[in-house]
């Protein structure tokens, strides 16, 4: 009984393969250029506009349309509906304090971190303590992990395998442009993955902010101590606490 079952099992199995199954019966001596017949179909085929291809559906021919005016191209920010405060104590959500959003042409600094071709220095706004506090934030969420909190690179994604990440405190990055910085933040570098798609724009700003102060943490001299201070440092450099009064 089993033994007839699982012959017509395999019987059917083959019957339906070779009907439904094959894209085309290109082994066959006639070839056909129908389509198989499809049980479940799958979106392949279907009345869609091809990229780039005509269409009688326009008046004028085209199957590609202008944008609807208006349209802001991915990875860009949306326009401010008018001009923000200064005040930047609300932190750098979008529509925020900072400036940078404004959409005017297609490239802009803000936005690509670039001037024409090159990338550019310096931020699009004009950075308070509130905007390295948002960074030291925004920071300490997205990147720490593997950079680590002073940007050295030790981050815990290191403790688990992770290898190859950058330490800020290296000469060529500390060269870097500021642009160029934004740019790994948006679109990753080799092995790191970009983050444009989690961190607004005034937020990556807000974070180059951030890593120039790591940076410069890391490498401090003594010019970096107003002189007022300088007494304070021991013979080690390091700060002794204040003697008191
Ligand atoms: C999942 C781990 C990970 C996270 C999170 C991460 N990075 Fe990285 N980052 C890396 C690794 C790995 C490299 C080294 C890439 C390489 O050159 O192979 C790197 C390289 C860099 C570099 C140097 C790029 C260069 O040109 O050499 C910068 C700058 C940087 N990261 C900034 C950031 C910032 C800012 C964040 C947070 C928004 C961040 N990274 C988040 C793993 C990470």
């Amino acid at each position: 009984m089993v033994r007839y079952f699982l012959l017509l099992l395999t019987l059917v199995t083959v019957l339906v393969i070779s009907i439904a199954g094959l894209r085309d019966y290109s082994f066959l001596p006639h070839k056909t250029k129908r389509p198989p017949i499809e049980i479940f179909p799958d979106m392949v085929r279907q009345a869609k506009v091809k990229a780039q291809a005509p269409s009688d559906f326009y008046a004028d021919g085209r199957g590609a349309r202008d944008p609807v005016s208006g349209t802001v191209p991915i990875g860009y920010a949306q326009p401010l509906n008018k001009p923000q405060s200064n005040d930047s104590s609300q932190g750098a959500t979008m529509g925020s304090p900072y400036q940078v959003v404004v959409f005017e042409g297609r490239e802009n600094y803000a936005n690509t971190g670039k001037t024409g071709t090159n990338w550019g220095n310096g931020l699009p706004f004009t950075a308070t303590l509130a905007t390295l506090e948002r960074g030291r934030e925004r920071y300490q969420i997205q990147c720490a992990v593997c950079h680590g909190a002073t940007g050295v690179g030790n981050g815990i994604a290191t403790k688990y395998g992770l290898v190859g990440v950058a330490s800020f405190n290296q000469q060529r990055i500390r060269d870097m442009t500021d642009g160029e910085i934004y740019n790994t933040i948006v679109n990753g570098k080799n092995t790191m993955l970009g983050y444009g798609s989690t961190i607004q724009i005034p937020d990556r700003w807000a974070i180059v902010a951030y890593i120039r102060a790591l940076q410069r943490s890391q490498n401090a001299s003594l010019n970096d101590v107003p002189e007022a201070d300088r007494a304070l440092l021991g013979e080690s450099g390091m700060a002794t606490t204040p003697a008191k009064p």
